[in-house]
């Protein structure tokens, strides 16, 4: 399938909900509107920070309320609701890309907990609701690089990590962050099969962890985040390879020492920590020079992959001493 720009926009002023989902939009102004209520309760509650209270609906497909927009989001066209729910990796419903829109529809994502561990002053429990409250939410409209050589845009509804690392005060000795994706063999058939140690595990530095691009999703297209793309809550870096994007996460922990990840365990010649995109440091099995973007069908041609995915300008200074094709 061909993704088309709806010939009355024509380009920059295009919102992703006008492609697939208008009728489940409000406008721009009742968010705005909202917002400033919601912001004025939020104040009143004693809520330090953002202005607006993140609020992510029960149901599937719920809307989420006040989504702000961000300077951060690409204007290139987003990919098809289709195409971003119903390819997918998500191993703890099965290796096949099918696989976890077909087996990830029974899943509970709430109620939810996220438990904080580590070098950090408020650690516990806590209920998902009360954990994103304090935060404003936004749409980022993001390019995301798989490993294996394909792309996407995926208007993303999400927090910014930083924020929410702020709040949670980690101290001085927090120099890394981990996160781990639930472990329900009940709900998730595909923990059966031993593809993956598992919890699926990853983790980021400090300062990727609270660069402004990198955030925790909790919708997409403006509505709630479907099972099969990590609800209630998933990473999305967007100048990393897609594996580093853990979904479904249950423990967020302030650490010390680089802490180890599900793909660099169990292959790590072929996948490191860092796992920044980089067309000049191939896969040892295919190169990363080019990428096929989906939905734009099989006989399309490859388009060439970006340094750090186009996020150059943003992260670049992060790694200006660390020797890239090392440090993989
Ligand atoms: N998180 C968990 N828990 N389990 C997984 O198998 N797969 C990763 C990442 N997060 C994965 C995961 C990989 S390889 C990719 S490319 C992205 O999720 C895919 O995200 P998407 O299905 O929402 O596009």
């Amino acid at each position: 399938m061909l993704i088309r720009k709806p010939s009355k926009l024509d380009g920059s002023d295009i919102r992703p909900s006008e492609i697939t989902s208008k009728a489940n939009y409000m406008n721009r102004r009742q968010f705005m509107e909202a917002g400033l209520k919601a912001g004025a309760i939020a104040g009143s509650a004693g809520f330090a920070g953002s202005a607006l209270a993140a609020v992510v609906p029960e149901e599937r497909r719920g809307k989420i309320p006040d989504i702000v927009d961000s300077e951060f989001s690409t204007d290139e066209a987003p990919n098809s609701y289709d195409d971003i729910t119903t390819y997918n990796n998500f191993y703890e419903f099965g290796t096949g890309k099918g696989d976890p829109v077909r087996n990830a529809q029974d899943f509970e994502p709430r109620p939810w907990t996220i438990t904080v561990e580590g070098h950090a002053a408020k650690t516990g429990t806590f209920d998902f609701d009360d954990f994103i409250k304090p935060h404003t939410v936004e749409e980022r409209i993001y390019r995301m690089r798989c490993v294996e050589a394909w792309s996407m845009v995926i208007p993303w509804v999400g927090i910014p990590l930083a924020d929410i690392i702020k709040r949670l005060e980690p101290t001085s000795k927090a120099r890394y962050v981990a996160f781990e994706t639930l472990n329900d063999r009940k709900q998730m058939p595909g923990l059966r099969s031993r593809v993956l140690d598992w919890p699926y595990r990853e983790g980021l530095t400090m300062e990727e962890a609270t660069n402004p691009l990198t955030i925790m999703a909790v919708g997409l297209y403006g509505e709630t985040l479907p099972n099969q793309n990590g609800a209630p809550l998933r990473l999305v870096v967007p100048w990393k390879y897609g594996f580093k994007g853990i979904k479904s996460i249950v423990k967020i922990s302030f650490v010390e020492k680089q802490p180890p990840t599900s793909w660099n365990m169990s292959a790590p010649h072929e996948y490191g920590f860092y796992a920044n995109v980089n067309p000049e440091v191939n896969h040892p099995r295919w190169s990363q020079a080019r990428e096929r973007r989906i939905g734009q069908g099989v006989f399309a041609p490859k388009q060439p992959t970006l340094m750090f995915n186009g996020y150059e300008e943003y992260v670049a200074d992060l790694y200006k001493d660390l020797d890239l094709r090392r440090n993989y």
